[in-house]
């Protein structure tokens, strides 16, 4: 909860009374108890016109409202790639669209592979799911403190070797090619994404029962921007870091 807006909580319901800065408003509409919407409420807005068929909300705070989290970019890029950041506030109430999911991963079947091999799986697992609860545990604590809020997580997984055993050498760089499409559809669908490396592959690997020639190599939560005053102290911090690369200059080693 935001503490800089302590009337909207007990503001009458329908009728809260702008908090005078930006916040999201998370609301049940009345008439359709499971639909939850998230308006942007500024404070300047009016809300009234959408407000009354509230019966119920909470606030919260999205770091984006407080910074900008794009990308300084030194040339123009498309705006998902602009817009693309890893947050650790995600909505732990909010729920993705069953048909975004399915078109951030028909994202990743479209990416280029060495020889069309496609050599990626995924494991996807919503939250409240036993699947979610095994990627949970397998993760390190730094990453369960956030990724639990994660609407899904997609288990990213390599196919290493063909059916006759003969190694997939691309196989890692290819899913990750695969991933970066699915984050950027993502993006592009007003989902957010945050990959992960800190978790133990192999208890991933053993609780899903995965066949030799498949390798567990990441983890991505897919989710809504959630209340950055939810995270703790030192995550909050972070999600407002600026956001560095290095310069052009030193990653192209020769450009003739
Ligand atoms: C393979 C990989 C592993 C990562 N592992 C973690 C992780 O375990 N925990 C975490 O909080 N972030 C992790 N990240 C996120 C990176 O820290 C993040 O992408 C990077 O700092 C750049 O920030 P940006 O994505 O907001 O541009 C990982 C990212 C990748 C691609």
């Amino acid at each position: 909860m935001c503490d800089a807006c302590p009337a909207v909580p007990g503001a009458r319901p329908g009728r809260p009374e702008p908090p005078g800065h930006p916040v999201v408003v998370i609301g049940r509409l009345s008439g359709n108890v499971s639909q939850v919407h998230a308006l942007q409420w500024t404070g300047t807005t009016k809300p009234q016109l959408l407000f009354p068929r509230l019966e119920s909300w909470r606030t919260m705070t999205l770091v984006t409202e407080l910074t900008s989290r794009k990308a300084d970019t030194t040339a123009p890029l498309i705006d998902p790639l602009v817009d693309r950041w890893s947050p650790r506030a995600f909505d732990p109430n909010a729920v993705v669209d069953e048909e975004a999911l399915r078109t951030v991963l028909e994202a990743a079947r479209w990416a280029p592979s060495a020889n069309n091999s496609q050599p990626w799986r995924f494991i996807v697992a919503r939250r409240g799911t036993a699947a979610f609860t095994t990627a949970h545990d397998a993760m390190a604590g730094f990453n369960q403190v956030w990724a639990d809020s994660a609407a899904a997580l997609v288990i990213n997984i390599a196919e290493i070797a063909d059916d006759e055993g003969k190694p997939r050498p691309w196989a890692r760089y290819d899913l990750g090619q695969a991933v970066a499409h699915l984050t950027v559809q993502a993006q592009h669908e007003g989902l957010h994404t945050h990959q992960m490396g800190g978790f133990d592959a192999a208890a991933l690997h053993a609780a899903f029962e995965l066949a030799d020639n498949l390798e567990v190599v990441s983890i991505t939560t897919i989710g809504v921007l959630g209340d950055v005053d939810a995270l703790p102290d030192v995550l909050r911090e972070r999600e407002s870091a600026p956001r560095l690369r290095k310069p052009l200059a030193e990653l192209v080693l020769l450009g003739e």
